[in-house]
């Protein structure tokens, strides 16, 4: 939800900005700064809007990160000032996850720009694709991990689960990363850092713990799995307040810097193209048409007749026009 309402607010309160992007550099530019700028003030508003508080002008004289917080937990009173400890955490966290190369959604940004739609519409579309739980829903996914598992004690059979397939690894591996994930080691530090000032979050013990006995196993080497960025920035989110549904737009923010990068590259190409990916047609060569009297229903073929009626539709079909 509080994604679906980042991606609208995004394409709605700045789109109009749009108009001449593509052709000025200097509009570019702007567009380029304005989005960065622009991106923290809209997270923040939903943030307050998802606990029922009215959203807090930034203020100018505060630095990104330092102005983010501000506009969170001030309550739009100017003599606020943030913990510069948290705020220096946070700095660290964005700039970790401010570019990664193809990642699903900056390839989603190269994509949908490549046709020359605003880009205000691509990074909305990106977002969407960042949403997806094997993207940016990862550290969620972690955090599930780690609260299933429990206690120090169950990290053992936990890891038995994983060997035989029976649970899910979530936070290890990474698809460019075939060594340590060096984002890791930086989070790692910095969750101490941030229990320092919020407390301690138990479920860290079981994280050190698993990724302990994870990089000492024969399994877990051979096939290189060591904990990757998503690891431990949910612990870090959660600990210092932040509700899973926000982790995405966490992500977000600093990532607009990587995706606004690519799409400014790609303008500048020569070579750029709309994109296209080949396909691979594996379906049938030949198919002689039957006459829709003449087919049989194949026993594996969807069935909608089979979705239950939903209970909304048992309301509505509960009433009547008279
Ligand atoms: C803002 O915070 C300061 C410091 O805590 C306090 O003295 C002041 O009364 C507050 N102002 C408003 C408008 O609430
Ligand atoms: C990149 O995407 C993968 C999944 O597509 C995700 O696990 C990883 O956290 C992402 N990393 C960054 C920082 O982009
Ligand atoms: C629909 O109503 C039934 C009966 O009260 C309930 O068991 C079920 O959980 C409801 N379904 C949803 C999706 O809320």
């Amino acid at each position: 939800m509080a994604a679906y309402c980042f991606i609208i607010l995004i394409v709605i309160v700045m789109r109009f900005h749009g108009l001449d992007i593509y052709n000025s550099k200097p509009v570019r530019e702007k567009q380029i700064t304005r989005i960065i700028g622009k991106i923290t003030t809209i997270a923040a508003a939903i943030n307050l809007r998802l606990s029922g508080r009215a959203p807090v002008l930034p203020s100018n004289k505060l630095s990104y990160t330092q102005n983010f917080l501000y506009m969170l937990d001030s309550f739009g009173n100017l003599s606020y000032k943030p913990n510069p400890r948290l705020t220096r955490a946070l700095d660290i966290i964005f700039i970790l996850h401010a570019e990664h190369e193809m990642n699903c959604s900056t390839s989603a940004v190269r994509h949908l720009s490549s046709s020359g739609v605003d880009v205000y519409t691509a990074i909305a579309g990106a977002i969407g694709a960042l949403y997806g739980p094997l993207h940016g829903g990862a550290n969620e996914a972690v955090l599930k991990m780690l609260s299933e598992i429990g206690t120090v004690e169950n990290i053992p059979a936990f890891i038995e689960g994983v060997k035989a397939r029976k649970r899910k690894l979530s936070g290890f591996g990474h698809r460019v990363y075939k060594n340590y994930d060096p984002r890791a080691k930086v989070l790692r530090k910095l969750t101490e850092e941030v229990f320092s000032i919020v407390g301690r979050d138990p479920l860290i013990e079981i994280a050190v713990s698993l990724e302990k006995i994870a990089l000492s196993d024969e399994y877990f080497i051979k096939r290189k799995l060591y904990p990757n960025v998503d690891f431990y920035s949910g612990l870090i989110y959660r600990a210092m307040g932040f509700q899973p549904e926000f982790f995405t737009i966490l992500f977000a923010i600093p990532r607009m810097a990587g995706y606004l990068a690519h799409w400014r590259e790609s303008l500048d190409d020569p070579d750029t193209k709309i994109m296209r990916p080949q396909q691979v047609y594996v379906g049938e060569w030949l198919r002689h048409y039957t006459p829709v009297n003449q087919r049989t229903e194949s026993s594996n073929s969807d069935k909608f007749g089979q979705l239950a009626v939903s209970n909304a539709s048992k309301r509505r079909l509960a009433g009547s026009m008279a």
